[in-house]
């Protein structure tokens, strides 16, 4: 089942072209500019009332809400907010009248993702799911949902389905900015991108030699910072989370402007950060945050577009990946941290596939 790969860690990071465009197919209509979905389970009518989304999620899965907030911002004008489901199911948000939820989850058994669900459904909203294990409980119970169509993912630590979920969710989010502001050639644009993604992201996985020397490179430090703005920032948090749960090392993810506000005391001689700094709007004001923590003798990995020369001379080390559209990055910009865990985790001879501590589905609170 492994084929040529050692892990299933590693076989599912190069599965990803595959999964990502399994996630799109048959879920464009061209002719409308849009995105269809089979199993919404709500008329155009309804859906058209939503004036407010919250998406909840436990770990990795939360970390692709966040990227979800941002599209579902950006295409669709909606309010969105991101909810952990281990506190949305013991608060009592205000939530109006036309808020929908969505469960977002790779396993669809997260104990507090389906009882957050639960929570948001007793109380009338539509509540659907965005899931990857068919028939699932959460599948199962929400009132409608979007599958990921990723495949069987083993290894406990998540990395297909992060990507998948992001994908899903830029297609909501033209599904519903097309209902709203969105014009029919930005739609068509968006399309347009996304079919690319899944050769981009078979080039993205050429960067996999480049993560080994990085990883060999850097397999010793016990402290990680990772950075990054806008559409980044979730990026960061994902980075530093599976470096935790398969390395076993320290790993912190912020938005790379907050390091003044607390987190740069922590650098030194000995700790990394690793700066996501693809070409964006606020690329000048990353750089600046970059060279703050050089100046304190950080050493800096930096994850960058190709063709970009000013970073070289800055970072210690550079992580190229392919230059795609801002709302796009997160599809690439995740692969060479996914990887970058999972070699470091091999030379500190940490079981990758089963970390300590950890379950592939939290059935428990
Ligand atoms: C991290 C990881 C976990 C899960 C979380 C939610 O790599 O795997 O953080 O993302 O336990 O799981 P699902 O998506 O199955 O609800």
């Amino acid at each position: 089942e492994l084929g040529e790969f050692e892990h299933y860690m590693l076989k599912e990071i190069f599965e990803q072209p595959q999964s990502i465009e399994n996630a799109m197919r048959g879920r464009f209509n061209e002719d409308e500019a849009t995105a269809v979905f089979g199993g919404l389970n709500m008329s155009a009518k309804d859906i058209r009332k939503v004036d407010r989304i919250v998406l909840t999620a436990c770990g990795t899965s939360w970390h692709a809400g966040l990227v979800g907030e941002y599209l579902l911002e950006e295409f669709a004008r909606i309010p969105t907010e991101v909810e952990y489901a281990s506190e949305l199911r013991y608060r009592n948000p205000p939530m109006s009248e036309n808020t929908m939820i969505f469960a977002i989850t790779q396993s669809g058994e997260t104990a507090d993702t389906l009882a957050a669900m639960r929570e948001c459904k007793r109380k009338g909203h539509p509540t659907l799911a965005i899931c990857n294990v068919v028939g699932s409980t959460i599948a199962r119970e929400a009132d409608g949902g979007i599958y990921l169509h990723a495949g069987p993912e083993v290894g406990v630590a998540s990395t297909k389905a992060f990507t998948s979920q992001v994908t899903v969710l830029t297609l909501l989010a033209l599904y519903f900015g097309r209902m709203r502001h969105l014009s029919y050639p930005a739609g068509s644009r968006i399309i347009r991108h996304l079919k690319e993604m899944p050769r981009i992201i078979e080039e993205t996985l050429k960067c996999h030699e480049m993560v080994k020397y990085v990883a060999d490179k850097y397999a010793k430090n016990n402290n990680f910072l990772y950075l990054g703005r806008l559409y980044n920032f979730p990026v960061a948090l994902e980075g530093a989370l599976k470096l935790k749960e398969i390395s076993y090392i320290h790993a912190e993810g912020y938005p790379a402007a907050e390091m003044k506000h607390g987190p740069l005391a922590l650098v030194d001689e000995v700790t990394p950060s690793v700066f996501v700094v693809p070409k964006c709007g606020i690329y000048p004001k990353v750089i600046s945050n970059l060279e703050e923590v050089k100046a304190r003798k950080g050493p800096v990995i930096a994850i960058a577009c190709k063709g970009d020369d000013k970073i070289a001379e800055l970072a210690d080390d550079v992580i190229f990946v392919p230059d795609v559209e801002e709302y796009l990055q997160p599809l690439v910009t995740s692969i060479p941290l996914q990887l970058l865990s999972y070699h470091i985790a091999l030379h500190r001879g940490c079981n990758v596939d089963r970390p300590r501590n950890l379950a592939k589905s939290v059935t428990v609170e």
